[in-house]
């Protein structure tokens, strides 16, 4: 059987394109399981899986859960803001004490960068980085990917524009790594004070005008403005923010050729994105969201198949 050549999910730069082939191909098997009317499959009865959330999450928590249910894998949840971090433990005192009631698998989401690398090095368990601070998100950037390729047929040659607070955003970074690694042409866009300096170094392009940009792809995802981890002013005000980068029907509509949208969640509707666009027949924004299951299952499912049982 085929293997990861990784031995944790830390991010989508320690992948290679064989890996995502990989993955794809088997989340085009659970994405066909998820559609059955009993959607389970009986293949990780043996293992235990931790959620452990130190930042919140909605969509990303609900997708690792549910892949790993549909898995008939064991679940125990952790979140942040119940826990006794409060009371002063450490990383990982914490993890160590889920890992005493022996778990296989840890899924975790932590506010600071590399904590999911840090983690790898000091405890006997698969990780898989659900986020970590601003740098990396991989399963995000793999359901995104598996979502252009279902949409377009494939990422070869595609040109996708990633839009908005790029400074921020790990959903960026994971997809610009994902998407060069399959041969895409990359472009970023927003307010220069949201672009990452150097970025150019990862081998894509800036494109400050949102009417060019969007003239030249094929594909844009959407970011949200991340408020939460911005200390000072990027912009003037929201109000501007929209008027020179949300994505709107007129701006779509003037282009001549219809261009899908992405959008990882959650959506600030009517900031960077309408409700109309949105909800559109152009977006594939709900697609992203059932294919981060199918997606999730698969990368669960190659790294289990890694542990000795
Ligand atoms: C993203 C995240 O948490 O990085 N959301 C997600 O996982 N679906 C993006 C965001 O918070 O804007």
């Amino acid at each position: 059987m085929k293997q990861l050549s990784v031995e944790h999910l830390l991010g989508i730069k320690y992948l290679n394109k064989d890996d995502i082939d990989l993955i794809f191909e088997t989340a085009n098997h659970f994405k066909e399981v998820i559609n059955r009317p009993i959607k389970k499959v009986p293949s990780l009865r043996d293992i235990t899986i931790a959620n452990l959330f130190f930042e919140n999450s909605t969509r990303t928590k609900l997708s690792f859960e549910l892949a790993e249910k549909r898995l008939s894998s064991d679940i125990i949840n952790f979140s942040a803001s119940q826990s006794s971090l409060k009371k002063g433990e450490t990383l990982i005192d914490t993890v160590n004490n889920i890992l005493a009631m022996k778990v296989d698998i840890v899924v975790m989401r932590h506010p600071n960068v590399g904590a999911g690398v840090f983690l790898s090095k000091h405890i006997d368990a698969k990780i898989i980085n659900a986020g970590d601070g601003t740098h990396e998100h991989p399963t995000q950037a793999l359901l995104d990917s598996y979502s252009i390729k279902e949409k377009l047929g494939s990422i070869k040659g595609k040109k996708i524009v990633i839009v908005g607070d790029v400074l921020h955003s790990r959903v960026a970074l994971s997809n610009i790594f994902a998407l060069k690694l399959q041969g895409a042409e990359v472009k970023v866009c927003g307010p220069t004070t949201l672009i990452p300096k150097h970025i150019e170094s990862l081998g894509v392009k800036v494109e400050t005008n949102i009417q060019k940009a969007l003239e030249w792809c094929d594909v844009a995802n959407v970011l949200r403005v991340q408020h939460e981890r911005m200390d000072v002013k990027y912009f003037p005000s929201t109000r501007e923010y929209t008027q020179l980068f949300g994505i709107n029907n007129e701006i779509l509509d003037n282009l001549g050729k219809k261009i899908t949208i992405m959008h990882p969640g959650p959506i600030n509707r009517g900031v960077e994105i309408t409700s109309e666009v949105a909800d559109s027949n152009q977006s594939i924004i709900l697609n992203q969201v059932e294919n981060g299951v199918a997606v999730r299952m698969a990368v669960i499912y190659l790294l289990a198949q890694q542990i000795k049982r």
